[in-house]
């Protein structure tokens, strides 16, 4: 009981979906999460020791449970996630040309350790002018009164927190002055065990958000959510679909779009049959008028691929309010925001109100702003809840703000009147933005043990669609980064920002993020994402007139965008609270990335996407992920399409329609949620290399669909998937690979490889099932290699090894 309580305070209480699912013995699965617990500290012990014995891990693999039972390693329990700070760097008093930071400070000092400056924006400014250019601050909460924008004239300076203490820059108001008064229960709801006060609010516009104790409060809605806003609901607290009438999309409501299908010989891309994504194509306008800037694949005069069809949304919703909605009637229902999953759960929509009419029972609400967070579209909505509504605070740990009247509501989780200090309302959206140009970069930045807190929400703020994936993005974040070279974020806390983590947007030349920890992020931890003239303005780019759109939209020579990203020992867990296309790291016209040594997990959707083809030559090795679409289908820990093609010079220095390959290696994935498989190699993906992984579960290990080609996996050990291959016929000479893995199937089927001609390349593959037999193609492997006797050479099959066997497969093959 204790652990499961002890859990639960760590967010982390979530319904577990281990081994029994997947028909897998508990042995299995509990020695396999033993490993990746083993592998996970190991990680993070690589480089510098920081999260002791890692508990938020430990817990995320449920080891406490009574098929597992592992004992928490002692001096473990108080460490949540990221509590200990580098003692190895004690700062040099001495070292007096350091500008230092303190919260009680004053910008009249000089900046001294004695005398230290009060604001960030005043230190930066005096250190960029003094030698060390280093910025010191003391421990505390630094609640920022604006964005700290730095820009080229900064290059060089270094921002860190003092070494042992805990230094935070918080983009959230402390809210002043509050007193609580209790409400009778009917005045905001009609429970009476319910502990709700109100209190008028002064010094800030909006409440997006409420943080209380450094946690959040959920704003009120409807079903509830029983652990509050951060603890993942899996499929659970949701309106279903059929439960409501979705009025149709308005199609004319925007006019038509322009379509463009670029038509140059040079940067046709022809390499998949039928045609499969060659051509460069978008459509401007229309019903992509909701993103900024209003340009997409899916407008385009024929998108294509699993599910395509051209961008829209419903544009609103009516339901029978006695059946659906058991709060109703609400004085005042235009203050509701609907969260609206797409049909599959691609993404979820928000949408505010714009009109609702009351007409014998039924509501019929018009949506106002939004659907514009995901790139797919659809008729109807998927399953749904209802949020910002008064009659709605009705749950433990809810909140309420009436705008009009400025008074705040708060159903207080607690015995008493909610505290009156430590209640903050996240305000900025960015902390530190640090932009500059491909001819002006920002150079060599670097932020250290920092901790960066309370970003207000971003889902309903612009989005665009980054490229022909699914994914719609807004391009901000706590950190954003616009034409730098060498910035550098090392051993920081991401915790508790409403919208992304990280945005690596536009130039970047080998940003690095590393030792760092994101946790509790509202939309998507860490993203990367280029631009291409698709439009004659971007918002991204102010003051930038793109030549040649949307000709130029294929064209990623140059260069503005991000190369030789790093993302190293990080680790990212519980994303995605609000924004459920959100991934640990994703990216999107970018190239060169590295994401190597994170330890990933509890996630909606993908854990590490690749939105697009473009440029290629990126590393994904060595990570653990598991536990990633808990909310969501298909996917699984790794995520890729490749519907739109790009010219780029990543692959030999010369421009090509071809990327450079990427490879995804030494991984240790568990796709413990989703049906699919670990490495979803989605529409059109080409040129992946997918070795000496641990493969654990999922239906499916190698996959290409719609025109995906060259595509290998070799010397992986897959542990209990269905089946290993499913992939789409290729041309001659582009055929997928499929070889020297070790292949424990839970089927007698070796799945769905290429059966004619070109066939797919197998050999040297080790199968294990249950009884010792396997068919490929319709007939035993003993019958096809007598067949086709250049087929799957080398290649046998035996009964299921053992556990241990597995493991150890696995630890040869990663290396740990
Ligand atoms: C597990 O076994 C049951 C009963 O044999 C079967 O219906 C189900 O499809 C299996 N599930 C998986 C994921 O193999
Ligand atoms: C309320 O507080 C209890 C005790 O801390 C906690 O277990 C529970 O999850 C909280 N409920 C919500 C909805 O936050
Ligand atoms: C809801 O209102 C819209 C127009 O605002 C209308 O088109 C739709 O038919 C109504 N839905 C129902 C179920 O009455
Ligand atoms: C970052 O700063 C630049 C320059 O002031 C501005 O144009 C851009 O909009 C800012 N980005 C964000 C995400 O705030
Ligand atoms: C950026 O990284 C690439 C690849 O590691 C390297 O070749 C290049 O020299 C680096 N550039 C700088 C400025 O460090
Ligand atoms: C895109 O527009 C920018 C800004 O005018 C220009 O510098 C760049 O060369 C253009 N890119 C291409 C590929 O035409």
């Amino acid at each position: 009981m204790k652990t499961a309580v002890l859990a639960c305070a760590l967010g982390l209480c979530a319904a577990s979906n281990w081994g029994a699912a997947n028909n897998v013995s508990q042995a299995f699965d509990c020695s396999m999460r033993k490993a990746a617990y083993e592998f996970g500290q190991a990680l993070m012990h690589a480089a510098a020791p920081r999260l002791g014995a890692f508990e938020a891990l430990y817990w995320a693999l449920d080891l406490a449970s009574d098929d597992c039972k592992v004992e928490l390693p002692a001096g473990a329990a108080s460490n949540a996630m990221r509590t200990q700070f580098s003692e190895a760097r004690l700062l040099s008093e001495a070292d007096d040309d350091t500008v230092f930071v303190c919260v009680r400070g004053d910008d009249e000092g000089d900046g001294s350790y004695n005398s230290p400056l009060r604001t960030l924006r005043a230190a930066v400014d005096l250190a960029t002018s003094k030698s060390s250019k280093r910025v010191v601050l003391r421990g505390g909460t630094h609640y920022l009164a604006e964005t700290l924008l730095l820009n080229a004239p900064h290059s060089g300076i270094t921002i860190e927190g003092h070494a042992g203490e805990d230094a935070v820059l918080s983009g959230g108001v402390e809210l002043q002055d509050l007193k609580w008064t209790s409400v009778e229960a009917s005045d905001a709801s009609s429970d009476a065990s319910l502990n709700v006060y109100v209190a008028d609010v002064t010094g800030v516009d909006d409440v997006p958000g409420l943080q209380i104790g450094g946690a959040r409060l959920t704003r009120a809605r409807y079903p509830n959510l029983p652990g509050g806003v951060e603890v993942s609901p899996g499929y659970d607290a949701m309106i279903p679909a059929d439960a409501a009438q979705w009025t149709p999309p308005q199609f004319e409501k925007f006019g038509k779009p322009t379509f463009y299908t670029d038509e140059d010989k040079e940067t046709l891309r022809n390499n998949t049959p039928d045609g499969w994504f060659q051509r460069y194509m978008v459509g401007v306008g229309g019903l992509c008028n909701v993103y900024d800037p209003p340009v997409s694949y899916w407008c385009s005069e024929h998108p294509s691929g699993g599910g395509a069809f051209a961008f829209r949304t419903p544009s609103g919703v009516a339901l029978d309010a006695s059946k659906v909605l058991p709060n109703a009637p609400y004085k005042d229902a235009s203050t509701a925001v609907f969260f609206v999953w797409r049909p599959n759960r691609w993404a979820n929509w928000m949408f505010e109100t714009s009109n609702v009419v009351a007409d014998k029972g039924m509501l019929n609400f018009t949506f106002g702003r939004g659907g514009h967070q995901g790139a797919r579209g659809n008729d109807e909505g998927g399953d749904f809840f209802v949020e910002n509504v008064l009659e709605e605070l009705d749950h433990p740990g809810e909140f309420f703000y009436d705008s009009k009247s400025k008074k705040l509501y708060v159903a207080h989780n607690g015995t008493g009147p909610p505290p009156t200090q430590g209640v903050v309302v996240p305000k900025l959206r960015v902390l530190v933005n640090a932009s500059g140009t491909q001819w002006g970069p920002v150079r060599g930045v670097t932020l250290k043990d920092l901790e960066f807190r309370s970003t207000r929400s971003t889902f309903m703020d612009a989005h665009a669609v980054p490229s022909a994936g699914d994914w719609a993005l807004e391009r901000t974040a706590a950190v954003f980064l616009q034409g730098t070279e060498k910035f550098t974020v090392d051993g920081c806390a991401f915790d508790r920002l409403d919208g992304n983590g990280m945005m690596v947007s536009g130039y970047n030349r080998n940003a690095t993020i590393k030792d760092s920890d994101f946790s509790f992020i509202g939309g998507t931890a860490i993203a990367a994402w280029g631009y291409t003239n698709e439009t004659k303005i971007d918002p991204g780019r102010p003051g930038v007139v793109n030549l040649d759109y949307p000709k130029a939209g294929v064209d990623g020579t140059d260069g503005e965008h991000p190369r030789y990203t790093s993302v190293v020992g990080n680790t990212a867990r519980e994303v995605g609270l609000y924004e459920k296309q959100a991934s640990f790291f994703m990216q999107a016209k970018t190239a060169a990335s590295t994401v190597s040594g994170n330890v990933f997990f509890n996630g909606p959707r993908a854990g590490i996407n690749m939105n697009d083809g473009f440029g290629g030559g990126d590393e994904v090795s060595r990570n653990l992920v598991f536990s990633t679409c808990r909310e969501s289908g298909d996917h699984g820990p790794f995520n890729s399409w490749d519907r739109e093609p790009y010219l780029t010079s990543q692959r030999t220095g010369k421009p090509s329609m071809v990327m450079q390959w990427r490879k995804i290696r030494q991984n240790f994935f568990i796709d413990n949620y989703s049906p699919q498989e670990n490495v979803d190699n989605d529409d059109g993906s080409a040129y992946y290399k997918t070795f000496k992984n641990f493969l654990v579960y999922g239906n499916n290990g190698m996959k290409n669909d719609y025109g995906g080609h060259d595509n290998e996996h070799f010397e992986n050990v897959y542990a209990f998937p269905q089946s290993v291959i499913g992939v789409s016929d290729t041309l001659k000479g582009h055929e997928d690979k499929f070889f020297r893995n070790k292949c424990v199937l839970t089927s007698n089927d070796v799945g769905k490889p290429q059966c004619g001609e070109p066939f797919t390349k197998m050999y040297s593959n080790e199968y294990f099932t249950k009884d010792g037999t396997v068919n490929e193609c319709g007939h035993s492997l003993q019958d096809l290699q007598k067949k086709k006797p250049d087929h799957e050479v080398n290649s046998t099959v035996d009964k299921f090894p053992s556990d241990e066997t597995i493991l150890k497969w696995a630890k040869d093959a990663i290396g740990f």
